[in-house]
């Protein structure tokens, strides 16, 4: 046995996967069980050990186990039933088996009998780790998965997508209508406008929403890992694959698959996919044999796809594969009408957490408004966020808002900004003064009470921006004071 040979064993960082997740060793050899306890340790897994099945059986009844690591040679009634103990005390934990040389039939066996891997004696740590590493990341997307499909079916479908200009009720019934369709969706919309959203509402108002839905993020995955992410691979397909490991569109299974970020997929790649869709079947990487897979498409960018198709980077094939169906949410700027009831939503959500009422002045709400949201929604609710973390009191003003909401109104009076974005303070002052003046229809008198300064003051500044042919003209008629 290699594994209680190598030692010390080297602590690594915190596999954050495996953080508060119970492993449960079951095991007769105490070396085995100590060697094995450390390095589930330094993977970031409350690690407990049993020397019986007995033992393990009562840890199962008072801890809350995730994952087991079996030994199947256990004296007694042997593994098997052990597997099929924990099995009926516990159903959802992982069990993986450990088996000796030449008695792989009953890995097997076990496999068969709902346990998630084995690996045969003698292992290496590495072996070791890589295994709990897997149990981890699949624990952890059991989890995720089953916090989703709550959350969304407390949610009712598509109600947590808020907007009611026309173009997000139009929205609503080409969700309705791909929530029960098989075919792939393309959602564009730029950055922050609600493409996930939309790819779990139609997932979760479909038929199928009691199986998987996977975001992956064709962006941020390292080139060389998306195939195998997607497609799976075979034990030893490359330096480091020591297990087998199932790809997203396997493990998706029935469900959704959504691939955000599709215009970043590489070309050979985007083949790939493209006959995955195609054949419904896959091949895992470093494996000859194909495997049917059954799962829906959804895919999203920010980018100009047919641009990118004449350019040569993207495959039109799987351009036209992919845009069956296509769905373009609006940026919050072609809904401006549709901001107060996200902002509701938002302080809504924000009070809740905090436990206090929030609402908004209307001076700040209607600087909201005049904003041009280039983040759309994601900016708008984290504006809401920062402003309330920002301000205790319970109504958020203008000036917890960031400062280019802020400072939005001095582009509706056509003041450009310079592109180092500081305004000089007379300018400031120029733009505030007009500004509070058309807020009041002209009305110099209520201007100068507002903005907190004398009314010959007022006077004074706007013949000096008259002098210097500012455009007050619209103005000045109606003033009472005049
Ligand atoms: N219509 C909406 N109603 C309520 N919340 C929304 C709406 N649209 C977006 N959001 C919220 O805004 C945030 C961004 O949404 P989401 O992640 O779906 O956008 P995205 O288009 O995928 O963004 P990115 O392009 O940056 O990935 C999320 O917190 C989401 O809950
Ligand atoms: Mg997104």
């Amino acid at each position: 046995m290699t594994l209680a040979a190598v030692s010390p064993i080297i602590t690594t960082p915190q596999f954050e996967a495996a953080n508060f997740l119970n492993l449960l060793i079951v095991d007769d050899e105490r070396s085995i069980r100590d060697a094995c306890r450390e390095v589930a340790q330094s993977l970031g897994f409350n690690a407990f050990a049993a020397d019986s099945a007995e033992h393990a059986y009562r840890l199962l009844e008072t801890h809350s186990i995730d994952a087991v690591l079996l030994d199947l040679r256990l004296p007694g009634a042997g593994g098997l039933e052990a597997l099929r103990q924990i099995k009926s005390h516990r159903s959802e934990a992982v069990v993986v088996v450990v088996t000796g040389y030449g008695t792989v039939q009953s890995a097997v066996q076990a496999m068969k009998n709902g346990a998630y891997d084995y690996v045969t004696k003698p292992f290496t740590v590495d072996e070791l780790k890589l295994l709990l590493e897997r149990v981890a990341s699949h624990l952890k997307l059991k989890s995720e998965n089953r916090l989703l499909r709550e959350k969304v079916k407390s949610k009712q479908g598509f109600g947590s997508i808020i907007g009611r200009a026309p173009e997000m009720e139009k929205l609503y019934r080409i969700i309705a209508k791909a929530a029960n369709s098989a075919h792939p969706v393309l959602i564009l919309g730029e950055s922050g406008t609600g493409k996930e959203m939309v790819a779990r509402s139609i997932h979760y108002s479909g038929p199928f929403r009691d199986k998987p839905f996977i975001p992956v993020d064709c962006g941020s995955l390292v080139p060389t890992l998306i195939e195998s992410e997607l497609f799976g691979h075979v034990r030893g397909a490359f330096t480091g694959a020591t297990n087998p490991k199932d790809g997203l569109l396997a493990i998706a299974e029935g469900g959704t698959v959504f691939l955000d970020e599709i215009g970043e997929l590489p070309v050979d790649l985007q083949a790939k996919l493209l006959r995955a869709i195609q054949e419904k079947e896959i091949r895992p990487v470093g494996s000859v044999k194909r495997v049917p897979i059954n799962v829906r498409i959804l895919a999203a960018t920010n980018r100009n796809l047919e641009r990118a198709v004449t350019e040569g980077t993207f495959r039109r094939d799987l351009f036209f594969r992919l845009n069956v169906l296509t769905l373009r949410i609006p940026a919050l700027r072609e809904r401006r009408q549709d901001i107060p009831l996200l902002v509701a939503h938002f302080l809504e959500r924000i009070g809740r957490d905090a436990g206090i009422e929030k609402t908004i002045s209307d001076e700040a709400l209607k600087a909201l408004l005049n904003y041009d949201w280039p983040g759309n929604v994601r900016e708008l609710e984290n504006s809401l966020e920062r402003a309330c973390a920002l301000s205790s009191a319970n109504e958020i003003q203008i000036r917890d808002l960031p400062t280019q909401i802020y400072g939005a109104p001095a582009d509706l009076m056509g003041i450009s900004q310079p592109s180092n974005g500081i305004v000089p303070m007379a300018e400031l002052e120029k733009q505030t003064i007009l500004h509070a003046l058309t807020q009041v229809n002209g009305d110099k008198m209520l201007a100068a009470r507002l903005l907190g300064i004398g009314k010959t003051t007022l006077y004074r500044k706007l013949k000096e921006y008259e002098s210097q042919n500012w455009a007050v003209a619209p103005i000045t008629g109606a003033g009472t004071g005049g």
